[in-house]
Order: C-alpha cells, then sequence, then structure tokens
C-alpha cells in the first residue's frame, strides 16, 4: 500500500508495514517527532566544489540515524531508562542544491524555491531588509546540520566527527549552539521566561494515543494533523513512494528579555492591575501564563501538570479572558478565527522544534544576545510558516471581530509598526481599555528555507 499522506487515521509506527515502514526506515528523524535535543548544535554551510559538499553530505549518512530507530530509541526511554544515539539532520537550501549540481530536482514550493532573503518573503514577513541581518546570514547558504542530543556530551563528540568531514571547500558561515532552558519546576521555557514547546501537532497513532490517556486529553482540541502536513515525497529521487522529506525553516530570532519585560510592567501598570493579577499582563502577551496555564480557562497560573493543551477558545468567543492579539490565541485560533472552516484553519499549522540560544547570567534580562532558534517543519512554506507569520501574527485585522478594535498585532512576534490594542480590564469580564503596544522585543537575525531530504537521497550523491 503507498503511503497514505492524507489519511484522516494517524499512522501507527509500531504497527506499520510495506510502505509506510520503509518510509519512517528512509525519513530523517525529528520531522514526524521531536528529537531529544536539550543541546543541539547548528551548522550553516556553503559549498565551492560540488563533488566535494556531495562527498560530506554521503559521507553524513553512517553519523544519521533514522526516524523508525528515533522512535524506537525514545519508546527504549521512555519503558527502560535506556538512552538514546545523538540526531544528526541535515536540510539542503534551493541555492545548496544547485551548488551541488542539482538543479534538475524539481521542488513545488515557490517559496523555498525563491529563498528567505528573496524581496517577496521579506516584505510579506516584514523581515529586515537582508542588509540588517546578522553578517554571516547575509551571505549565500547551502545546507544546515542539526546535530542534538538530551546531554551535551555526546553532543559536543558527534559534532566534532560531522566536522571531521569538513574539507576546504566547504565553509562554515555560520554556527550555533542552543541549550534547552529550564524553570524552577524543569519545565523548558523561551527566554521571556515562559513555557514553550507545548501545543504540537501530533501525526503518529501513539502520540495522540499518549495524548490521550497521559495529558490532558484531545475531547476538546485534537491535535492529529495528517502526513500530508509535514511530509512531501522527496523530489531528489524520483518517486520512489518511501522516500520524503519535509521543508525546513530556520530562523534566529534575537528576544530582548529586558525590553518585554518592561512591557509587561507598563500593561499592568496602565490596567491598574495588582498583587497576582500583574501577572495576567505578560499571559496577555502570549496567551499563556509562565507555567503554560492557558489564560483563557484560567485567571491566574495554577501549576497544573501536565501543561493543559485541551482547550479552545469556544467559551471566549468575545476575548474577555485571552485577546484574540494574545501570540498562541493568533497563531492558532483553534477554530475561533472566525476566517475559515476550523479544519481548514488547522492545516496551516506547522511542526515547530526550536531551541534557546544564548548564555544567561542568573537575575540579568538581557537586551540581546538571546533568543530563539526557530525551527518548523512544513509540507508547504507559504501556507504554514509564511501564512500563520504574515496572514495572522503580522495581520492586525486578525481574527476578525464584531467590535473595535482591531486586534492588532502579535504582540511576541507580530512585525511591523503597531497600533494601540484593547486589553480586557477584568478577566472573564466586560470592559477593555486600549493601551500603546508593546515595543517589538523579538528581532530576526537571519534564516532560511531548507528541504530535509530521505536518507536514500543523502547516499546517492
Ligand atoms: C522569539 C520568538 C517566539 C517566542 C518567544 C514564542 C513563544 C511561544 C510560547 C511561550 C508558546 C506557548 C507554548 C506552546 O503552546 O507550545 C508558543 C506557542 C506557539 N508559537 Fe511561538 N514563539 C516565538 C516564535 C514563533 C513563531 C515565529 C511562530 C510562527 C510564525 C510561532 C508559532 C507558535 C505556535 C503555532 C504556537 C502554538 C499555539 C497553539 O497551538 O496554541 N512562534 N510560542
Amino acid at each position: 500500500m503507498p503511503v497514505n499522506l492524507d489519511n484522516t487515521a494517524p499512522l501507527s509506527w509500531k504497527n506499520a508495514t510495506g510502505d509506510d515502514d520503509t518510509m519512517l526506515q528512509h525519513l530523517q528523524p525529528n520531522i514526524l517527532k521531536g528529537h531529544v535535543r536539550d543541546r543541539l548544535h547548528i551548522l550553516i554551510l556553503q559549498f565551492a566544489d560540488a563533488s566535494a559538499g556531495r562527498a560530506f553530505l554521503s559521507g553524513l549518512v553512517p553519523l544519521m540515524k533514522s526516524a523508525k530507530t528515533a522512535l524506537e530509541e525514545a519508546d527504549a526511554f521512555n519503558q527502560h531508562d535506556t538512552k538514546g544515539t545523538p540526531y544528526v539532520g541535515v536540510g539542503l537550501s534551493k541555492l545548496g542544491y544547485q551548488a551541488l549540481g542539482l538543479d534538475d530536482v524539481e521542488f513545488h514550493d515557490e517559496v523555498f524555491k525563491k529563498g528567505m532573503k528573496h524581496p517577496d518573503s521579506v516584505a510579506h514577513l516584514g523581515d529586515p531588509k537582508k542588509e540588517q541581518w546578522q553578517q554571516e546570514y547575509q551571505k549565500d547558504i547551502h545546507a544546515v546540520v542539526l546535530v542534538g542530543d538530551h546531554d551535551p556530551d555526546p553532543a559536543d563528540a558527534r559534532l566534532a566527527e560531522v566536522k571531521a568531514l569538513l574539507t576546504d571547500s566547504i565553509t562554515v558561515i555560520a554556527e550555533e549552539t542552543g541549550q534547552t532552558q529550564r524553570d524552577d519546576a524543569g519545565r523548558a521555557i523561551e527566554q521571556f521566561g515562559y513555557v514553550d514547546g507545548r501545543s504540537l501537532p501530533l501525526f503518529l497513532a501513539e502520540d495522540l494515543e499518549a495524548e490521550r490517556d497521559t495529558m490532558d486529553g484531545t475531547d476538546v482540541w485534537d491535535p492529529f494533523l495528517p502526513l500530508g502536513r509535514v511530509l512531501v515525497a522527496d523530489p531528489g529521487t524520483a518517486d520512489s513512494g518511501t522516500d520524503f522529506g519535509s521543508y525546513f525553516v530556520l530562523r534566529k530570532l534575537e528576544q530582548n528579555v529586558r525590553a518585554f519585560k518592561a512591557a509587561e510592567e507598563e500593561l499592568a501598570n496602565a490596567l491598574n492591575l495588582t498583587n497576582d493579577d500583574r501577572a495576567r499582563a505578560g499571559a496577555m502577551f502570549v496567551g499563556r501564563f509562565r507555567d503554560g496555564t492557558p489564560l483563557t480557562l484560567q485567571p491566574k497560573a495554577i501549576g497544573h501538570t501536565p501543561v493543559m493543551n485541551n482547550f479552545t477558545y469556544g467559551e471566549d468567543a468575545a476575548a474577555h479572558k485571552c485577546p484574540f492579539q494574545a501570540h498562541v490565541r493568533k497563531t492558532n485560533p483553534r477554530g475561533s478565527g472566525k476566517f475559515q472552516d476550523p479544519e481548514v484553519e488547522k492545516l496551516h499549522l506547522m511542526a515547530r522544534r526550536g531551541q534557546t540560544y544564548g548564555e544567561r547570567t542568573p537575575g540579568v534580562d538581557p537586551e540581546s544576545g538571546v533568543g530563539l532558534l526557530f525551527m518548523a517543519f512544513n509540507s508547504q512554506i507559504d501556507q504554514q510558516f509564511e501564512f500563520v507569520q504574515q496572514l495572522w501574527a503580522n495581520n492586525t485585522g486578525f481574527p476578525a471581530h464584531d467590535s473595535p478594535p482591531d486586534p492588532g498585532r502579535d504582540p511576541v512576534i507580530g512585525q511591523g509598526s503597531r497600533p494601540p490594542q484593547a486589553w480586557p480590564l477584568v478577566w472573564g469580564e466586560d470592559g477593555t481599555q486600549e493601551v500603546p503596544a508593546p515595543a517589538q522585543a523579538v528581532t530576526m537575525k537571519g534564516g532560511e528555507y531548507f528541504f530535509m531530504p530521505s536518507l536514500p537521497f543523502l547516499s546517492s550523491l
């Protein structure tokens, strides 16, 4: 049976047979399910010589593993605490395919083909002009290599093995190191201090079962997405039927933590929030409290374990609890966007795999040097990542609703000039106050669109 990308029943990797099983053995890890990567190295590469570039990439394959092996390792870890092996992932930009002499590999994603620096993408996304990006990222980017593990030592050792394969004609344009930040309860957080990586689309039956049975359930919000929202037939291996890859978005997003915290204080002051209720200011920016408690469900952080995700905004249609503009409501309206059929709206979601970067000094809120290495897998970049950034986060009129003013931009990631925004004064009650929008505290420093091809494609180079 051919792999069914539109199947409305999730794939069980444990019971996969035939083409489904081969697909999992040929696919890179981290696409269908996030690979554990508390330490993550990222190498951004440029090739000056096609055959040396190809030799490097095929030489990487023995250091890599398949999605199937990664799933088996994760299962063994859950059941017996057996540690897995490091993850090595490889992506190529369109320029990268050209630099390897592979112009004839035919991609259908127009946004990928143009690259993130193309003026169309810069304009759609509201990004800074290329000349303002971090210098390294202004160069032509051909490939990305990710090396991750739960622990630093295996990740560092595997990185050394990858680097040993580099030759003179391959330039490391930029190198990033991501390290998971955790709060006092051990939850993974982003640099502003909020739990991140909780709400993700799930593609596999085992992950959906675990979400239903061991997390807070899936009866209100079902995180299932069909494989076709993340997988694309690998155009480099001519219709094999079992070789798949995914479009990979990488963006270095610098976070001005001091500015964000000042904005939280300013909003709390402007709305006269007192005591515990002051934490609602930041929660209104994000849509969740720092500990992940969804603002639409609770007026205060309740430290619920597991962090809740089984919710929609159905009970909060007027946004008296969670404002329309809150980051998580903008980037996933969960069917309340008044925009499209909820099932169609859901198809814009993407598999986020971000990682924080930068050293933090305890007690210091940095203005620069720290941020998020935003990463996401897509099957159509213009319908997923670009759509969400441009037509939801940056769009002052989204989501459309009955009473003015417009929601304004996403306070966390919205790019462009920011009109004033209305915020609920009292959680769950009528009455909002219009306040100048918080200053932009996230700056795009550079990035690229890649395709993460199948392992047989890499071996064939
Ligand atoms: C520095 C930049 C960013 C920060 C600090 C940030 C922070 C967060 C936080 C704290 C959450 C809540 C945790 C969760 O639900 O998993 C979240 C969720 C999310 N973010 Fe971001 N994010 C950033 C960039 C982006 C970008 C660039 C996009 C896409 C254009 C994005 C899309 C999403 C989506 C889709 C969700 C899940 C919403 C849901 O399903 O409820 N984020 N983000």
